[in-house]
C-alpha cells in the first residue's frame, strides 16, 4: 500500500544538500507520504546514502524503491542487467541505503546485452533471499513489458509489479501502448517527471528562454526536459489550459498538472521531484481534492497525442 504521491530523491546530493533533503523527507512523511524513490546512479550513490539516513528511524513504515542498470563504474560489468551487475548492484544499494531489504527494486531501462531470462532469474533470487520485496521496471516499451510478464509466467520467475515511465501533460506517448499494457496486465504506474522537469509549474514563458538556474535551463539535448523539446506549440497550449484552470480554481499550475495525473485511471502515484521545501509544499497540495470532469477533459484535449493507426482502426472496429 503506497501513498498517492511518491517522493523522488533525484535532486538529493545534487541540487539539494543533505540538510535540505532530510527536511524534505521529514515533511513528506509528516504529510502522510510513505513511498520514496531513488536510484543507484543519482549523484553516483549519494542520493541513496542521504535517503537511507533520512528514513532510518522509520524504515519499516516506508515503501523504499531504488533502481539498477546504469553505470556505477568504468568496468564492463559495472553496468547493465547481467546477473553479475544486478546482484552486486543490489548489495551496494543495500549498503548505501543502510537497510537489509529494498521494497521495490526496479530495472532502470531495457538492456539489449543481457538476456531477459538471466535478469529475471537474478531478480527472483534477490526476492527469494529476502533482499528485495517486489520488482519493477522503468522506461520499457509495451512489447518489453509484455515479453517480461510472459517470461516470468512461463518460468516461475517473479513478475514486475509496476512500471515507472515518463508521463505528464507534456509527455503523453505512453497512452498509445504502454499504459494499456500495464492496465491489461495489472502493473501499477508511477510516473516520473510529472511536471515535465518543472515546465508545468508555470514559471516558463513563451518569450525568452528558460530562467537561469532552473533544471530546464541546464538540460542538454539528450535530456528529456531539454528546452526545445518542451517549448513547442502544443505544450504552450497545455500551459494555457493549465493556467485557465488554475485561475478558476485558485490552485497552482503544479497542483493542476499533478491532479490531472492523479485522475488518470492507470496511474498509481506520480513521483514528485523537488529542489526546495516551497516546491514540496506546493506539490503536496495536488492531493486531497479533485478537478471536475470538464476540467480533466479540457486538459486532456489540450495536449492529446495524435490519433494514429492502428489504434484508430482498432477503436473503430469495435463499433461494427
Ligand atoms: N526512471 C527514470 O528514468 C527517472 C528519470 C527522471 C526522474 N525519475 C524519478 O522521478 C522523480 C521526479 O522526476 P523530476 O524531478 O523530473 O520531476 P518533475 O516534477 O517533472 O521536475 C522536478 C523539477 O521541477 C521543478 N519544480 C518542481 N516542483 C516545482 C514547483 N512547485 N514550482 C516550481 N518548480 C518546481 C524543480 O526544478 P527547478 O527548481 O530546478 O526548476 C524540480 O527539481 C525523480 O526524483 C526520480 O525519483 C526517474
Amino acid at each position: 500500500m503506497v501513498s498517492e504521491l511518491c517522493l523522488g530523491c533525484m535532486t538529493f546530493g545534487r541540487e539539494t544538500d543533505e540538510e535540505g533533503s532530510r527536511e524534505i523527507v521529514g515533511r513528506f512523511l509528516e504529510a502522510g507520504g510513505n513511498f520514496i524513490d531513488t536510484a543507484d546512479v543519482y549523484s553516483t550513490g549519494v542520493s541513496e546514502e542521504i535517503t537511507g539516513r533520512a528514513i532510518r528511524e522509520v524504515r519499516d513504515d516506508v515503501v523504499l524503491a531504488t533502481k539498477v542498470r546504469f553505470p556505477m563504474g568504468e568496468g564492463p560489468n559495472d553496468v547493465g542487467l547481467s546477473r553479475k551487475h544486478v546482484t552486486r548492484g543490489c548489495e551496494e544499494s543495500l549498503r548505501r541505503l543502510g537497510t537489509d531489504y529494498i521494497d521495490l527494486y526496479q530495472v532502470h531501462c531495457w538492456d539489449a546485452a543481457a538476456p531477459l531470462e538471466e535478469t529475471l532469474s537474478a531478480l527472483t533470487d534477490l526476492v527469494r533471499s529476502g533482499k528485495v520485496r517486489y520488482i519493477g521496471v522503468s522506461n520499457f516499451t509495451a512489447w518489453q513489458i509484455m515479453k517480461s510478464v510472459c517470461v516470468s509466467g512461463a518460468n516461475g520467475f517473479e513478475r514486475f509489479v509496476c512500471l515507472q515511465p515518463q508521463y505528464s501533460l507534456v509527455e503523453r506517448n505512453v497512452e498509445y501502448e504502454i499504459l494499456p499494457a500495464c492496465e491489461e496486465e495489472g502493473l501499477g504506474v508511477i510516473p516520473w517527471s510529472p511536471l515535465g522537469g518543472g515546465f508545468l509549474s508555470g514559471k516558463y514563458r513563451r518569450e525568452g528562454g528558460p530562467p537561469a538556474g532552473t533544471r530546464i535551463a541546464e538540460a542538454v539535448e539528450s535530456m528529456e526536459e531539454y528546452w526545445d523539446r518542451r517549448a513547442t506549440g502544443r505544450n504552450w497550449a497545455v500551459i494555457d489550459a493549465v493556467g485557465e484552470i488554475a485561475e478558476a480554481t485558485g490552485k497552482s499550475y503544479a497542483q493542476i498538472s499533478l491532479n490531472w495525473l492523479l485522475r488518470q485511471p492507470a496511474v498509481t502515484a506520480p513521483i514528485l521531484g523537488v529542489r526546495t521545501m516551497e516546491q514540496l509544499e506546493d506539490n503536496l497540495g495536488a492531493a486531497g481534492w479533485e478537478l471536475d470532469e470538464g476540467q480533466v477533459q479540457r486538459l486532456s484535449e489540450a495536449g492529446a497525442p495524435e490519433d494514429t493507426y492502428p489504434h484508430r482502426f482498432i477503436r473503430n472496429a469495435q463499433r461494427v
